[in-house]
């Protein structure tokens, strides 16, 4: 059995509303309308965790009775980048929080028989070189889109990347740590293994299918 400590970049939230919200997400009768309920709502959450260490600096303001002085986030400019296409679930969580963040995507699909990710789709901000990025994907399994979509943004010069995910296996973490040792990884649990197709055991299920109804 695998456990943070055994990933030195790993964290892994232990927020009872979140680990109370995942177990609802991973029921094979949770309906696709809650589904994405709650995927919106852990990634806000978890965004309220992964943010916590934001740089803030000093700024005046004027209350209605007298002049104070207050804070407000400083640093690079947040962007948020999902995998498409259940990352694409976790975005409004994270701009009801971080409304100004801007929003990139990576197109990627796994090959069902290689399971090596086949990209598609490549689009953020200009100055990448100026931003800090958060990857979102609900699932990291093999880890073969997480450690493309990174090694993209690399490519693109961003040099500051946070990849956030609901579930992991340990495969995953192993490969994107191994290919991104300096990227930090979040997630919400980290589950016992892949099956023979590549699905976390015991996951729940295919995330993107269950997100937009397709299967
Ligand atoms: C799923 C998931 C990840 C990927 C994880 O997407 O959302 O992007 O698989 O698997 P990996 O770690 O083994 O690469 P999928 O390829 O099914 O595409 P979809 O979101 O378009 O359904
Ligand atoms: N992608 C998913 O959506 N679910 C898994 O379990 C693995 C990859």
């Amino acid at each position: 059995m695998n456990t943070a400590s055994d990933f030195p970049t790993l964290s892994i939230t232990r927020h009872p509303l979140i680990q109370h919200k995942l177990t609802i997400l991973r029921d094979r009768s949770t309906p696709t309308k809650i589904f994405k309920e709650l995927v919106d709502e852990i990634a806000m959450l978890m965004a309220y965790e992964t943010t916590s260490d934001l740089p803030l600096e000093a700024t005046p303001v004027e209350t209605p009775l007298e002049p104070a002085s207050g804070w407000r986030v400083s640093g690079k400019k947040m962007t948020l980048v999902p995998i498409l296409r259940a990352g694409l679930g976790m975005v409004e969580g994270i701009l009801r929080l971080v409304p100004s963040a801007r929003v990139g995507h990576i197109g990627l699909y796994r090959n069902h028989e290689t399971l090596e990710p086949v990209d598609y789709y490549f689009k953020v901000p200009g100055d990448a070189g100026e931003r800090q990025f958060f990857v979102l994907d609900p699932m990291l399994a093999t880890g073969g889109s997480a450690a493309v979509a990174v090694a993209s943004l690399k490519r693109a010069g961003a040099n500051d990347i946070r990849f956030m995910c609901l579930v992991a296996a340990p495969e995953g973490v192993r490969r994107l740590a191994a290919a991104h040792p300096d990227i930090r990884i979040y997630c919400a649990a980290l589950d016992r293994e892949l099956n023979e197709q590549g699905y976390i055991l015991p996951g729940l299920g295919d995330a993107g299918d269950r997100l937009f109804g397709t299967r």
